[in-house]
C-alpha cells in the first residue's frame, strides 16, 4: 500500500473525535508523490480529458502535476474573492457554517471533458458545488478523482446521485 501507508492520521484534529488524514507525509516522500500522480494519470490517459479542475487548496497540489502529465490545461476552483477576473460561484455547507467556491467564467468551454481532482472527499459538499459549477458552464465531468475517500461521511454516494463517477486511491474508516 504505497499510498495509504504514507498518509498520517492525527486523532482529534481539528476537533475532538475527528481523525485527520494528513497527506503531507505522502507528498514529502518521493515514491509517495510519484505513485499518487502516476496512478491517477494511468487511469485517465486514454480518456481524452481536456482540462483538469483542482479545488483550492489541497486539490491544486495533486491536480497540477496530473494535468501536466496528461498534457491538459489546469483550472483552479478557488475560495471566495481569490480569482481576479469575472467569476461564478456557489455556496456549500460545512460542519459549522458555510463556504463559497468560485471559478472564472471563461475557464471552461461547453463540451470540455473535465477531470475534477481533490485530495479528499468527506461529505462531498465541496465536490458537489464544484461539479455544479462545471456543469453550469457546459463542462462534462468525466470523473471525480480523490486521493482519499471517507465513505462513512457519504460524499461518494452524494456525487453518484448527481450522476458522477467517483474514483479514489484509498479509503479510510472512522478508526
Ligand atoms: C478539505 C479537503 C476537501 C474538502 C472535503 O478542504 O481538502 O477539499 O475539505 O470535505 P467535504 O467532502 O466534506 O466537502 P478544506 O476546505 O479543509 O481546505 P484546504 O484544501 O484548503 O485545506
Ligand atoms: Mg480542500
Amino acid at each position: 500500500m504505497p499510498i495509504k501507508s504514507r498518509i498520517r492520521t492525527i486523532p482529534h484534529h481539528p476537533h475532538p473525535g475527528i481523525m485527520f488524514r494528513d497527506i503531507t507525509t505522502l507528498l514529502k516522500d518521493p515514491v509517495g508523490l510519484r505513485t499518487t500522480v502516476q496512478e491517477i494519470v494511468k487511469r485517465y490517459q486514454s480518456q481524452h480529458i481536456s482540462k483538469v479542475v483542482g479545488i483550492e487548496s489541497r486539490g491544486f497540489i495533486i491536480g497540477a502535476p496530473v494535468a501536466y502529465q496528461l498534457e491538459t490545461g489546469f483550472v483552479p476552483i478557488r475560495k471566495q474573492n481569490k480569482l481576479p477576473a469575472q467569476t461564478v460561484g456557489r455556496d456549500y455547507q460545512l460542519e459549522y457554517g458555510s463556504d463559497r467556491i468560485e471559478i472564472h467564467v471563461d475557464a471552461i468551454q461547453p463540451g470540455d471533458r473535465i477531470l475534477l481532482v481533490d485530495d479528499l472527499i468527506a461529505t462531498g459538499g465541496t465536490a458537489e458545488a464544484a461539479v455544479r459549477l462545471i456543469r453550469e458552464m457546459g463542462g462534462d465531468v468525466i470523473e471525480c478523482c480523490f486521493v482519499i475517500d471517507l465513505p462513512d461521511a457519504g460524499g461518494r454516494k452524494r456525487l453518484e446521485q448527481l450522476g458522477c463517477k467517483v474514483f479514489s486511491l484509498c479509503e479510510f474508516g472512522n478508526d
